[in-house]
């Protein structure tokens, strides 16, 4: 495994802004101008061409600066070289149905990944104009201020954040009891639509923590740095490591999350909303 020096994860951390920026300003021009949208083949799993323009946007800049890396891009999937230690995880609109209702939730992510672990990572909300960033051992910012998780230590009196993926009328297991569960033990549960915005939201203290299943590398790779940077836990809802490739995680203030995770395994799944195939009713 490389080691990157301070000097090195900088540069990244720079270029990750710069395509991030890019990213946002792309869907800073598209917001409330959209005129294609389309269904990729789950109801409510929308693609746009924000999305598409923006990953342009992204790519160009990551692909200028580091040709050789590896890319796993929302819209475009696997570029580059694939024996690359380097990995960039790209997600040029978190949160697309919150955008093409003009619901004002989202972001460009982007993150990188070396040798299979999040070292570098940039969340831009453009329509709040923050930019959330980090690098392994650099600390976290956002618009170049540190940032810090909560201090919230009981589960009764947290703020918690979570998300329903796009197979949730497909699977029983779609987050619907461990929602109601949570909302019934602490102050509430909210329900942003974009994974990259709550981990940002737990990074800086808005919220004390946040779960979900069903996720893909580009929606968290860049806000489990900045989380971890920011003095959070990342783990499996079990509290054993975190594998991204598993698609569920747990991200809280450190102060909650035991509670928080042994709350998640006892829920047992809300049976009567899971249907067959692509079902809209009950
Ligand atoms: C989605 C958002 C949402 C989460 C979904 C993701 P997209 O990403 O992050 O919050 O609940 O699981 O797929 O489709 O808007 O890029
Ligand atoms: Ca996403
Ligand atoms: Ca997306």
């Amino acid at each position: 495994m490389s080691n990157h020096t301070p000097d090195q994860l900088q540069i990244f951390l720079d270029i990750a802004t710069e395509a991030a920026l890019a990213g946002g300003a792309v869907l800073q021009a598209y917001w409330g101008n959209l005129e294609a949208v389309q269904e990729k083949g789950r109801p409510g799993d929308l693609v746009t061409e924000a999305d598409k323009a923006a990953e342009t946007a992204i790519l160009a800049v990551i692909t200028r600066h580091f040709p050789e890396h590896q890319i796993l891009a929302e819209e475009s999937g696997q570029l580059g070289d694939t024996t690359s230690e380097y990995l960039w995880a790209i997600d040029p609109l978190d949160g697309t149905t919150n955008y093409a209702h003009q619901y004002p939730f989202f972001s460009s992510s982007v993150g990188l990944l070396i040798d299979g672990i999040p070292q570098v990572g940039v969340i831009y909300d453009p329509f709040h104009n923050e930019l959330f960033r980090a690098a392994k051992g650099l600390g976290s910012t956002c618009n170049r201020r540190p940032i810090r998780v909560s201090k919230t230590d009981q589960l009764s009196k947290s703020l918690l954040v979570s998300g329903f993926a796009y197979d949730r009328r497909e699977t029983i297991d779609n987050n619907y009891a461990e929602f109601c569960h949570l909302t019934h033990l602490t102050q509430g549960v909210r329900r942003s639509g974009s994974a990259s915005i709550d981990l940002a939201h737990v990074a800086c203290g808005r919220v004390d923590g946040y779960w979900e299943r069903g996720l893909q590398p580009w929606d968290i790779a860049a806000g489990i740095v900045i989380v971890e940077e920011s003095g959070g836990k990342l783990t499996a809802y079990d509290g054993s490591p975190l594998v991204i490739s598993s698609g569920r995680i747990l991200a809280t203030n450190s102060y909650i999350h035991s509670s928080l995770s042994q709350e998640l395994s006892q829920v047992t799944p809300l049976s009567g909303w899971e249907s067959a195939g692509n079902q809209l009713t009950r």
